[in-house]
């Protein structure tokens, strides 16, 4: 039988020893609970996992995956995350990070049946629509990729601001950003988008809960 999930286990015991060499206490302090000041929304690709290229330690950023980093407000999962991260651990900042060379932004932008996930990736495929005169524009197949990446992680914080539990926290002067950053896998660098919301100020009205009423 292939084993090689076992050295994930070996890999783990030289983990737990090497923390507690340098600090006893590690596994005691952790376990009183967390206190997170990020959550991270992130893409499920193998190549982007959000401590290391961050540099925070196991209880330092609340994280939430999935395959192009999407927020869709009809997503459970998402949602519970968002609400737990927000109004439970108060995180003063939500980080959207897109990559460059994401496979789902790149199927989405082709015309291959992929199965089950395509459903998935209808999302995308409705952003490339938003932003299609701008992507046609861009030739280069890898240029129009990379910025349907960015565009991708935009409209993603904008979907986190229409949210009512950010807005929310908002009416209640809670501290909180949303950021839009993309990795990229060819050199490790994080690129701000600088989209950075910290108010209603930049949605389009019509999802603004704070609208006074005619
Ligand atoms: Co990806």
């Amino acid at each position: 039988m292939e084993n090689s999930y076992k050295k994930l286990f070996e890999n783990n015991k030289n983990w737990v020893n090497e923390q507690l060499s340098k600090d006893p206490d590690y596994f005691t302090d952790l376990a009183n609970g967390q206190t997170p000041q990020y959550l991270w929304i992130g893409c499920s690709d193998s190549r982007v996992p959000a401590n290391e290229i961050t540099g925070t330690k196991p209880g330092e950023m609340f994280v939430h995956r999935n395959i192009a980093n999407m927020v869709i407000h009809s997503d459970m999962n998402l949602l519970s995350v968002l609400s737990y991260a927000v109004e439970v651990l108060k995180v003063k900042h939500i980080i959207v990070c897109g990559h460059y060379g994401c496979g789902g932004v790149l199927a989405a932008m082709g015309n291959q049946q992929f199965g089950l996930i395509d459903n998935w990736l209808r999302h995308i495929k409705d952003v490339y629509r938003y932003h299609q005169e701008e992507l046609d524009m861009i030739k280069d197949p890898k240029a129009r990729a990379n910025r349907f990446v960015q565009l991708n992680v935009i409209e993603q914080v904008n979907d986190l601001g229409k949210t009512s539990i950010v807005q929310n926290a908002w009416a209640k002067n809670q501290p909180l950003q949303i950021h839009g950053w993309v990795y990229d896998i060819n050199d490790g660098i994080i690129n701000d988008l600088n989209v950075t919301f910290t108010n209603t100020n930049k949605l389009h009205e019509v999802y603004r809960f704070d609208k006074k009423q005619e």
